[in-house]
């Protein structure tokens, strides 16, 4: 990781930040979102899309996750390409596996690219574990690998205290 960024912060996302969220996801997706999908998260009672802010106040991550029951799932999470390698990624994951925790989630759920080798790292280092394959899953054929962070075992081992 590079040296601590610390003027930051995480806040929930809002119609303001779109223009921000936008500029990055065309950067950083072969097929990225448009206005549409992120004003209907922005609109779902399921979903909690988060933004991080930079020192300037400008959007420089963001992550869309939703809860619905015990089913966390995160549909697109990315960071500015000048803030990458700062843990900013981590942070917005494990702020969403925190919410889902709170929520009452059993799991939280995701689909990535075998090939994007850095998402996959990342998931890893915090725990999400793969659990299958969806065929053919993305525009160039390239399969989803699906990867679940599970509560259970927190759970369990708080049960048993
Ligand atoms: C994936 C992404 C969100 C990671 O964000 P980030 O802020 O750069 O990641 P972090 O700095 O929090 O990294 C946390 C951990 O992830 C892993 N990681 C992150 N970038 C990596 C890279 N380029 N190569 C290998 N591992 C990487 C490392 O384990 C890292 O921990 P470490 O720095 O202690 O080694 C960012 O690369 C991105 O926006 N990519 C484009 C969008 C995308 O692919 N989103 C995921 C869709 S499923």
């Amino acid at each position: 990781m590079k040296e601590k960024l610390t003027e930051f912060t995480i806040c929930p996302m809002t119609e303001a930040d779109l223009e921000g969220v936008l500029a990055i996801e065309s950067n950083s997706f072969p097929n990225p979102w448009n206005r549409a999908h992120f004003l209907d998260e922005l609109r779902s009672s399921y979903a909690f899309p988060l933004v991080t802010l930079g020192p300037e106040g400008g959007v420089i991550g963001y992550i869309c996750p939703m809860l619905l029951l015990d089913e966390g799932h995160i549909l697109d999470v990315a960071v500015h390409k000048d803030f990458r390698g700062y843990g900013l990624g981590k942070l917005l994951v494990e702020r969403v596996i925190a919410e889902c925790r709170e929520g009452g989630a059993d799991f939280v759920s995701l689909e990535v690219r075998p090939s994007n080798h850095a998402a996959i790292a990342l998931y890893r280092k915090l725990g999400f574990k793969e659990t299958g394959r969806r065929k053919r899953y993305y525009e160039n054929g390239e399969d989803a690998i699906m990867m679940e962070y599970i509560f259970k075992e927190d759970r369990e081992e708080r049960d048993a205290v």
